[in-house]
């Protein structure tokens, strides 16, 4: 199977096909999703409140944002996976961004990074780009910067903020970045920004304009317990299924039903599991 390329996603907005994209941070989920076809698996810094409960992805590191890439790109033969650079390993300096990226390709395995912020990432973009690091800008809602937001909050809602980031855009474009997530715009900047861009757009609460279109896995299938936005679209109920399942194990060994004979090792008959 081919593995999906830098090149093969830009091609995709050049052919006008739909780019996929869904969140990963774990091997059996990586491999479910590749298997079913996804474009790109995006370890998501957002694993800092989908996996381990936190209010905000500020206090997601490094280390871990290299543990769950590890464990993803274990599981992918096809897709392209990218992983977010956690909040202050970008930041503070060009040369830290660029030692911390390069950790997510050398010990992540992973094939891009993705940073958030416009004009003001343009020189680490630049320099990514140069020292051969693949990079993925976020423009619009940016969850690193929820205190300066004053919450998860629609943005771009005013003329001037539109153009602004239409102006961002352009700017990751022209420092190298090869797409560009927008989170929580009005579709009619998501598409403005889409018509003037030769990289391709990824959407989260985008509007369907974007050249392709990204979700938090556990959101879209049902594995999340706190709030959900309203851009979701629920494809399935697995917290639902897999409470159901989980509360008739516990039946079954109350009761005694479980495990039976089957499930037992049986010394005088031939088996293929021991
Ligand atoms: O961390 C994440 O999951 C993301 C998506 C919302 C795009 O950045």
């Amino acid at each position: 199977m081919k593995h999906l390329r830098i090149p093969d996603v830009i091609k995709k907005k050049q052919q006008g096909e739909k780019v996929t994209m869904l969140t990963a941070y774990d091997f059996i989920l990586a491999k479910i999703l590749d298997e079913a076809g996804v474009d790109i698996l995006l370890v998501g810094d957002s694993l800092g409140m989908v996996l381990l409960g936190y209010e905000t992805t500020l206090p997601v590191t490094l280390e871990m944002m290299i543990h769950h890439s590890q464990a993803v790109t274990r599981g992918v033969q096809r897709a392209l996976v990218v992983a977010d650079m956690p909040f202050l390993s970008y930041q503070v300096s060009v040369s830290e961004a660029v030692r911390n990226a390069g950790l997510l390709l050398q010990e992540g395995g992973v094939a891009a990074v993705k940073i958030e912020g416009g004009r003001i990432m343009a020189d680490v973009t630049r320099r990514l780009v140069e020292v051969g690091i693949p990079v993925m800008g976020h423009l619009g809602l940016l969850p690193q910067s929820v205190h300066q937001l004053g919450g998860f909050r629609v943005q771009a809602r005013d003329q001037d903020s539109a153009e602004r980031l239409l102006e961002d855009a352009q700017i990751l474009e022209e420092a190298g970045a090869f797409s560009i997530v927008l989170e929580s715009i009005p579709a009619d900047v998501a598409q403005r920004v889409t018509s003037q861009l030769s990289i391709p757009t990824i959407g989260i609460g985008a509007g369907p304009h974007c050249d392709g279109q990204v979700l938090v896995s556990y959101d879209a299938f049902g594995l999340s317990q706190g709030y959900i936005p309203s851009f979701v679209k629920q494809y399935a109920e697995l917290g639902t299924e897999l409470k159901k399942a989980a509360e008739t194990y516990i039946s079954d060994v109350r009761a005694g039903h479980f495990p039976s004979q089957e499930h037992c090792f049986n010394p005088s008959a031939e088996t293929k599991s021991e």
